[in-house]
């Protein structure tokens, strides 16, 4: 099984209708419908993505499966916003989803950074509701990607020692394969 359908095979489990989950790098929106359609139609999503191409993208996929009333884009670094959103979302959200590194066909230098990365991990603790799932889906073959990936890896340890569940899933292969952690919130 492919992370990104290990991602959605462990959310179908957890999500229900009416629910908020997050998308917090939308990309070319593919996880981003996943989440919509899991939600239902009185559930909302909100995906962020700092290209507008991304985000074109995602309204684009979105509005062709009939469900872009139920998303809210947002062309931001995730970082930010994030943050705006913990005045009236704290421990409110189901299921947070990062997929990390560069949109595939796009400009390569556009990619998730470590300092933006750490803080939206954070806030996104904040953001989760009890028993809420954080996936975090990092690549460690491009420049910088190593570096992010073992950031991402000491703030799941930390949030373990915290008393959050977490898991790390890693295909076999020995050419710096991608890692998924998988948190879920106590
Ligand atoms: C691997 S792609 C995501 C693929 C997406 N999940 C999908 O289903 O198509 C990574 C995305 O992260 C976005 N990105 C990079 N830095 C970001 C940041 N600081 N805040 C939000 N998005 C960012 C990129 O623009 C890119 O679209």
């Amino acid at each position: 099984m492919r992370l990104t359908e290990k991602v959605h095979h462990i959310l179908t489990n957890h999500l229900q209708e009416g629910n908020h989950a997050i998308d917090a790098t939308a990309g070319n929106g593919y996880d981003t419908l996943f989440l919509a359609k899991q939600v239902g139609s009185s559930g909302k999503v909100t995906a962020i993505d700092i290209q507008d191409c991304a985000i074109r993208s995602t309204r684009e996929r979105l509005d062709s499966a009939g469900l872009i009333d139920r998303v809210r884009l947002v062309r931001e670094d995730h970082a930010i916003a994030l943050r705006k959103l913990i005045a009236s979302n704290q421990g409110k959200v189901a299921a947070i989803t990062f997929n990390l590194g560069y949109l595939p066909g796009s400009d390569k230098s556009i990619q998730t950074r470590v300092e933006s990365t750490e803080q939206a991990l954070a806030t996104s603790i904040q953001l989760l509701s009890p028993g809420g799932y954080l996936c975090v889906t990092a690549y460690r073959g491009h420049s910088g990607g190593a570096v992010e990936a073992e950031t991402v890896e000491a703030f799941m340890r930390k949030s373990q020692i915290e008393g959050n569940a977490v898991d790390c899933y890693e295909p076999d292969s020995t050419n710096s394969p991608p890692i998924l952690w998988v948190l879920n919130k106590n």
